[in-house]
């Protein structure tokens, strides 16, 4: 019997194809995951660097433009899943996503409910983008699942563009950090924050500097490890098209890149790196 499941599990990682979509690097974080569960999966990346930061766009607009990009985007690369690895497109716009594909879509949200139970003293931050910050979706997370918290809400795009640059090649300014996420400790029971949601699939790329600039010891937690056995799980149950016989390879809408990235990319799995 186990022998079969480790078989099935196998077989899958081999044939799987998904399409992980982001603004930028951020789903890479999301992709490391993936790879850690069905090592040999086979991924396609897309990265929308022309439209990045989606965190100061608004739901109207990420309305606008996501549906019909990823529809296309499924029919060129034709995958078995989405995943969505990007927080603020997914509190935005993911049912009119899923309404318009034709394969399933899993969405990346801030890992509310596991921080609220994780956290001794009952008190939170959720660290996004102000897009994500902003939304619904994120108030009822917080309704649903962390009424008994106190939630500190902050919102940075200069974390996300510290991200896409240290990605690049470029050095990371822990002062830059501090500045950014000092509001979240600055309160007056700031001290008392024992867990700190990563809300934005860019900020687990800059953990070590996180945690570096934090005042004091928090966990920090991300949705990536969920996201990977979701996506395994809903493998298992689809019949799945053969996987391409190409390279895998990160699709770059728009934007410029050099080396670094590009070896970044490499390093992730991603043989080939095409500018759209
Ligand atoms: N990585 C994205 C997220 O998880 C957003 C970054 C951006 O603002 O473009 O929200």
């Amino acid at each position: 019997m186990l022998a079969k499941n480790k078989l099935n599990s196998v077989l899958l990682t081999l044939m799987a194809h998904i399409l992980v979509f982001d603004s930028g690097v951020g789903g890479l974080s999301v992709v490391v995951e993936l790879r850690a569960l069905m090592p040999s999966v086979y991924i396609t990346y897309v990265a929308d660097d022309e439209f990045r930061p989606y965190g100061d766009k608004s739901e109207t607009q990420l309305k606008a433009r996501l549906p019909g990009l990823l529809q296309t985007l499924v029919l060129a690369v034709d995958p078995d899943i989405v995943v969505l690895a990007c927080n603020t497109a997914s509190t935005s716009a993911l049912a009119e996503i899923r309404e318009a594909l034709k394969v399933p879509v899993i969405g990346v949200v801030p890992a509310i409910k596991p921080a609220a139970q994780l956290s001794r003293n009952k008190h939170i931050a959720v660290l996004g983008t102000p897009g994500t910050v902003q939304r619904k979706y994120v108030g009822k997370l917080m309704n649903d699942f962390a009424k008994d918290c106190r939630v500190v809400l902050q919102g940075s795009n200069v974390l996300v563009g510290l991200a896409e640059n240290k990605l690049a090649g470029d050095h990371v300014d822990i002062a830059k950090i501090k500045f950014e996420i000092a509001p979240i400790f600055a309160g007056a029971d700031g001290a008392n924050i024992d867990v700190v949601v990563l809300a934005c699939t860019h900020f687990p790329l800059l953990l070590d500097e996180l945690k570096e600039a934090a005042p004091h010891f928090v966990k920090w937690i991300d949705s990536g490890t969920a996201i990977a056995t979701r996506a395994q799980s809903l493998l298992k149950n689809l019949s799945l098209k053969p996987a391409p016989d190409t390279p895998q390879t990160a699709l770059l809408i728009g934007g410029q890149t050099n080396q670094t990235r590009r070896q970044v990319f490499k390093k992730h799995g991603f043989e080939k790196t095409v500018i759209l």
